[in-house]
């Protein structure tokens, strides 16, 4: 199977780029929290490296086991760990295909936006991967995007303006208010335009027509400094990166619905279309 390995490239600060939905808010991340404090679980299995679900586990204390391909990637998210200690983290170095038969069953597992790095015609045997790693009843808790069907080809001029004059930047803004407000723009518009230029036969984001609907904009349009600035980052940002796989809502539960119930569904309030980026519960079927 093709391994998409964009991530060895990834560094701190480029990381630091990075705000929600592509990262959990702080209510992704009190809800995160919540269900994973009460699942009372005793050994967890982290996919990917995403430092915020690691203080999580390390806060509540427990057995925690990080896997990832990329030794690259857990290191370089370490370097954003606030409260655990790498010391007290078991990390398997290996592509989640593999499975952890070897080194045994999981109550609860849990990822952020693991989903869309999986190819689609692997995204079944993803999730049967992922059932046969949990104990009977085990659980696996993850923030999961949804694709946004209603924008599908929508106007994007229409879109990169409505969100500039929604989000004027404050007057007297200090520097550090000045770096997460780009950011939070920057990933906004990414996020909506990803979802506009959907390929609805490959189920990615045709990253060409993206890329052409932002230097579009950045030539038609009379814009601010800072907006200019905005739209040239976005184009940096994801120049590296691969599609990811968008699927809507419907095909998403169905696919969880095979080897899981779905137990819950949360969806923060703290940033515009978290509706799409929905955290689940789905505990195993047995
Ligand atoms: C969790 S995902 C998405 C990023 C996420 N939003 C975050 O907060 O980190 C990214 C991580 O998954 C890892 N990864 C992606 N596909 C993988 C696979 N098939 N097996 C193991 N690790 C994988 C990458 O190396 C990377 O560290």
């Amino acid at each position: 199977m093709r391994i998409i390995r964009n991530w060895h490239t990834i560094n701190e600060e480029k990381w630091k780029m990075f705000r929600p939905p592509f990262r959990p808010s702080e209510d992704d991340i009190k809800n995160y929290f919540y269900y994973i404090k009460k699942s009372s679980s005793k050994n967890i299995l982290i996919l990917g490296a995403t430092p915020e679900l690691r203080d999580i586990t390390a806060e509540l204390k427990i057995k925690t086991f990080i896997m990832d391909y990329s030794v690259n990637m857990v290191l370089v998210m370490s370097r954003f760990l606030k409260i655990a200690n790498p010391k007290n983290e078991i990390w398997i170095r290996s592509n989640w295909f593999n499975g952890t038969s070897n080194i045994g069953h999981f109550d609860m597992a849990t990822g952020d936006l693991i989903l869309r790095n999986v190819p689609l015609h692997v995204q079944d045997r993803f999730m049967k991967t992922i059932s046969n790693m949990l104990i009977p009843n085990g659980c696996i808790v993850f923030r999961v995007h949804l694709l946004n069907k209603e924008i599908i080809e929508k106007d994007s001029t229409k879109i990169i303006k409505s969100i500039f004059k929604k989000n004027p930047v404050k007057k007297n803004i200090s520097n550090k208010d000045l770096f997460i407000y780009k950011r939070d723009i920057e990933d906004l518009i990414t996020s909506k335009l990803f979802d506009v230029n959907t390929n609805l036969k490959s189920k990615t984001t045709d990253k060409r027509r993206f890329f052409k609907n932002i230097r579009d904009y950045l030539k038609n349009n009379d814009l601010s400094e800072i907006q200019k600035s905005m739209l040239k980052n976005i184009l940096k940002k994801w120049r590296t990166s691969v599609s990811w796989i968008q699927r809507d809502e419907k095909e998403i539960e169905n696919l969880f619905k095979k080897y899981f119930i779905i137990e819950n569904k949360k969806i923060s309030d703290d940033y515009e279309d978290a509706s799409y980026y929905p955290i689940y519960i789905l505990k195993k079927k047995n």
